[in-house]
């Protein structure tokens, strides 16, 4: 059992971009799991409904202090103001889950000064925020982004670093950033490269949303689904629940590892998708072309070995069961 086993663990652990789509459900099984969570989340894109579950007065973990805080805080600013008073009151942190990104391809490519500062500059927030205080573990929520288009499918961990946006870079550069903060100042780092995410609570409301909360969207209301390109492009979709698991299996081992892919192993292509989604809402949608966007990868799908040996944990659900519960 590690040091930072989630059973006997007391110290807080820290989720930024706790309020958002991952970080939520994230959230739920650390405090599933006994443990005391502080969110820190500039609200851009999260929503507090996410969290609402843990308002209630019977989530509370010793006496009437809460299982969680929540402090609205942009990550690249005043990291250490925001915890200062959290630990004074509940101790030290044990780990950061650092979560709290720009999220969109398609957004970097516009405007990859701003996707720097938040994604590369809220990462080096987050490690200095470590180094200074002694935190334990950082795990990073990387992106299968870095791989770009070219590597052999399934996609293994040492294949080519290619990355096609500004988005693939800063990820990488803040992978890069993990692993200097490990070998030089000591703290443990775990980039996990997430492939695409997807289930309840993913907003669908922005152009630049995860597909799988679009097309969900469209179909229930009967609204014509966008394919940009072909569709010949392929995705590997892992649910969010298999997700959070990997994370906390990342933040509850007190070792450093080298990146790991979170995926399923199987990929579908989007066209494809699209027909599944439009049939399981009815079949009312049509479905239209448009231009293939600028930086995307063509084929996606993630050799996902070192996930099973390192975190021990699967993804468990299908691609029908996932999509069954996120429209339901
Ligand atoms: P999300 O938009 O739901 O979550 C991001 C959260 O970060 C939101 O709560 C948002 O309010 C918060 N945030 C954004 N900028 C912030 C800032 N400057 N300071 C503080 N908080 C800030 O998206 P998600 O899908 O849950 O993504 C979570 C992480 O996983 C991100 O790092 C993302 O890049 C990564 N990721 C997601 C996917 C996917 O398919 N969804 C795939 C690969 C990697
Ligand atoms: C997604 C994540 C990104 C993550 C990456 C890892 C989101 C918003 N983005 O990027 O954070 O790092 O996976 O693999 O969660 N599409 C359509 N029609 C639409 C919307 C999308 O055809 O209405 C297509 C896109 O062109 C793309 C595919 O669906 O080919 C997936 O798009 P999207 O969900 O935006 O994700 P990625 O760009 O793969």
């Amino acid at each position: 059992m590690s040091s930072s086993d989630s059973t006997t663990d007391n110290r807080l652990v820290v989720v930024t971009g706790g309020a958002g789509f991952i970080g939520s459900h994230t959230v739920d099984l650390l405090i599933e799991r006994g443990r005391r969570v502080v969110v820190l989340d500039n609200f851009s894109t999260g929503r507090r409904s996410n969290l609402a579950r843990w308002a209630e007065p019977q989530h509370s973990l010793s006496g009437t202090s809460p299982a969680l805080e929540v402090v609205v805080t942009d990550i690249g600013h005043g990291i250490f103001a925001a915890l200062a008073p959290l630990t004074a009151k509940y101790g030290p942190v044990g780990q950061i889950i650092h979560l709290a990104a720009q999220v969109s391809v398609v957004h970097s490519v516009a405007n990859p000064l701003v996707d720097m500062q938040t994604n590369y500059g809220g990462t080096l927030h987050v490690l200095e925020y470590a180094r200074a205080m002694g935190v334990e573990k950082v795990v990073f929520a990387s992106s299968a982004a870095v791989y770009g288009d070219g590597a052999a499918l399934p996609v293994a961990e040492s294949s080519p670093i290619q990355p096609l946006s500004p988005y693939g870079i800063d990820k990488y550069a803040s992978e890069l950033a993990l692993a200097y903060y490990q070998m030089v100042h000591g703290v443990a780092g775990a980039a996990l490269r997430f492939f695409n995410v997807y289930g309840p609570r993913q907003d669908p409301t922005s152009p630049y949303s995860g597909v799988i909360s679009i097309f969900s969207d469209r179909a229930r209301a009967g609204k014509e689904l966008a394919i940009f390109g072909d569709g010949e492009q392929t995705r590997d979709f892992v649910y969010v629940a298999d997700v959070a698991r990997a994370i906390v299996a990342a933040a509850s081992s007190s070792r450093g590892t080298a990146p790991i892919n979170i995926g399923t192993g199987r990929t579908i292509a989007i066209k494809e998708l699209a027909a599944i989604v439009v049939e399981l809402c009815g079949g009312r949608s049509a479905i239209r072309h448009l231009p293939a966007r600028a930086g995307e990868i063509l084929q996606s799908q993630a050799l996902v070995e070192r996930m099973h040996q390192e975190l021990g944990v699967r993804a468990e659900t299908s691609l029908a069961d996932g999509l069954a519960r996120t429209l339901s």
